[in-house]
């Protein structure tokens, strides 16, 4: 039995319909550093993968990736002191134990990306020996972060797309947007996962992909927020998606702020690396005045949470509309070296960053909540996994630390790899599922609905869900979420699915999710501010907020 969703679109299978069922023995939703890492590592064990991407395979967040990923090489660095920043960056919440597996798989996830052809930014020693050079960042007490210049993400999504192209068991779907994931209709304990409904977008209709295998690696969900860094595709899909499915979502408070996005009129969501503060770049008021270490004795060099809070403070104090980030005491070929894409991009909106400081103010960045997994990536549902930024593993707790994220989607890719090659053997091919059924629904005659609502999502998450909350803020984004729900319900129920409804569709339940754990946590901790729990709560020991679908 397959579970029917409750919506009017899926009828019985038809016999006038045409079948656009296919099967592999690995579904991989998403092209990102986790997705196309997972798909490298089991390719070589004859397996038939298929990986998906709603747009083109570089849309996620991976290739926009700026600073680089955080592993221990230096000589007078450790695994000890990489731990300790990251659970301290966690502030409280972090596990131990993800903390240590991931943080001592950082240098061979490192060795793994430059075998598939990563070339990350070196430097000679004095005696000639080429190494990498490790850039700093906030919250680290070393250098730790490995790096390609200024556009790492694009350097491992180019690689990893290539090393994919060329393997003959991999699969690329570009422009196919997963609309639900198909289970069998056990009991909760009992369910399987075994495919997904994939809308391919150009050519407008819905495929059923069945898998012995389905794993999330759909990325963070940070454009809920009005201003973001991140591009289009990171609406939470795999959240909603394995949250109507029945598995647990957790710590979806800890939405977090990049305290450095480009305030100009026309740059959409770019992104001032972290690595400019960890370069020597200075946060400074209009007047020129340095105000970070007003905040916190690491100054600049503080976690992100931190910083983003006290830009935002001096915002709204001062009435101002940016702050200032200047890293023009630099010289400049050392600037033209670290950051050229940075130097590019920002003198394309008339702002030399060699001679001028930069106009920064914090936007939403990175999903540190997710879908619930276990140190092999296992979701609750049987064969479903998650990976990435989709998901909660535990390692980033109540605040990411810099450079961790991409390192996790490496570590977990490795970890679900072997689970799955472990256990593939036994388990069946799935029978198919009945065709989507379209029949009873129309196109929609008034797009315009989605791009209000969406529209009307983004920005009331923005002002009453952002860096500073309150009960009466997260109560009317609450009502107004109630509201969209039944709208974009009715909307999903009587119309042809379209890319952006689904999205829209997904938002409105991240968005609510979001909302919810917020509300549960009465304290200030990480990522989580409220001005009616302002302090953090030490009276107890710290719990993690666990939705139970
Ligand atoms: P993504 O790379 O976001 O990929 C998601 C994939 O899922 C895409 O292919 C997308 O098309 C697909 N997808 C989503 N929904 C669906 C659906 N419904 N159907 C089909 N496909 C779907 N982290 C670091 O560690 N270091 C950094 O320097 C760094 N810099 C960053 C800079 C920027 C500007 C941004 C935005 C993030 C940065 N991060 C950094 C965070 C990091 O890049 C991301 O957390 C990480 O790349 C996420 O990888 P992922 O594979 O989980 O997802
Ligand atoms: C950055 O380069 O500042 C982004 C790093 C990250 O998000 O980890």
């Amino acid at each position: 039995m397959i579970t029917k969703p409750l919506y009017l679109k899926w009828q019985p299978n038809l016999s006038f319909f045409m079948s656009y069922t296919s099967n592999y023995d690995v579904l991989i939703i998403g092209s990102g550093g986790a997705g196309l890492s997972l798909a490298l590592k089991l390719a070589d064990q004859a397996l038939q993968i298929a990986v998906l991407s709603k747009f083109a395979l570089t849309a996620g967040s991976t290739y926009y990736a700026q600073g680089g990923i955080s592993a221990v090489f230096d000589a007078d660095d450790s695994i000890e002191s990489h731990i300790e920043d990251t659970l301290d960056a966690g502030a409280g919440l972090c596990n131990p134990d993800i903390v240590r597996l991931t943080v001592t798989h950082g240098k061979s996830s490192i060795d793994w990306l430059r075998q598939q052809g990563v070339a990350f930014t070196e430097e000679q020693t004095e005696t000639g020996e080429k190494i990498l050079h490790l850039n700093r960042e906030g919250g680290h007490s070393h250098r730790r972060i490995v790096h390609t210049a200024d556009a790492t993400g694009k350097a491992v999504s180019l690689s990893l797309i290539e090393r994919a192209q060329e393997h003959e068991n991999i699969t690329l779907f570009e422009h196919h947007n997963v609309v639900e994931l198909i289970t069998t209709q056990d009991s909760q304990a009992d369910k399987r996962i075994v495919g997904a409904y994939v809308l391919d977008s150009q050519q407008q209709r819905v495929k059923t992909m069945m898998a012995r295998i389905v794993v999330l690696a759909t990325g963070g969900a940070s454009k809920v927020y009005l201003y973001s860094t991140n591009p289009q595709s990171a609406t939470g899909d795999g959240i909603a998606l394995a949250w109507r499915a029945g598995c647990r979502v957790s710590n979806m408070e800890f939405m977090q702020f990049h305290p450095t996005c480009l305030y100009h009129p026309n740059a959409k969501s770019f992104l001032i690396s972290e690595a400019v503060r960890g370069e020597g770049g200075r946060l400074i008021l209009p007047d020129g005045e340095p105000f970070m270490q007003h905040f916190d004795p690491r100054a600049e060099l503080a976690p992100r949470d931190i910083v983003a809070r006290a830009i935002d403070h001096e915002i709204k104090k001062r009435g101002i509309n940016c702050v200032y980030l200047d890293i023009s005491h630099k010289p400049e070929a050392f600037i033209l070296e670290h950051f050229p894409t940075i130097h590019r991009k920002c003198l394309k909106f008339g702002i030399d960053i060699t001679k001028q400081p930069i106009p920064v103010v914090p936007s939403a960045h990175y999903t540190c909540g997710g879908v619930v997994t276990d140190s092999y990536a296992r979701t609750d549902i049987t064969n479903l996994y998650a990976i990435g930024e989709v998901a909660s593993t535990g390692l980033h707790g109540a605040n990411r630390m810099a450079s961790n994220s991409l390192l996790e989607c490496l570590v977990f890719a490795e970890r679900a790899s072997i689970d799955i090659l472990q256990k593939i053997a036994g388990i069946p091919v799935p029978k198919a599922a009945p065709d989507w059924d379209e029949s009873m629904v129309s196109d929609s005659d008034e797009e315009v609905v989605v791009s209000h609502n969406w529209d009307e999502l983004r920005h009331f998450m923005w002002d009453y869900v952002g860096i500073v909350r309150s009960d009466k803020r997260l109560s009317r984004a609450m009502s107004r979420i109630e509201l969209l729900k039944k709208e974009i319900a009715e909307y999903y129920s009587y119309f042809r699915v379209t890319s952006d409804l689904l999205e829209l569709r997904n938002l409105v339940i991240v968005a609510e999710l979001i909302v919810r754990c917020a509300q549960r946590r009465k304290e200030s901790r990480g990522l989580h501010y409220t001005l009616d729990y302002p302090n953090t709560d030490n009276s107890k020991p710290p719990e993690n907020t666990i939705l139970i679908p």
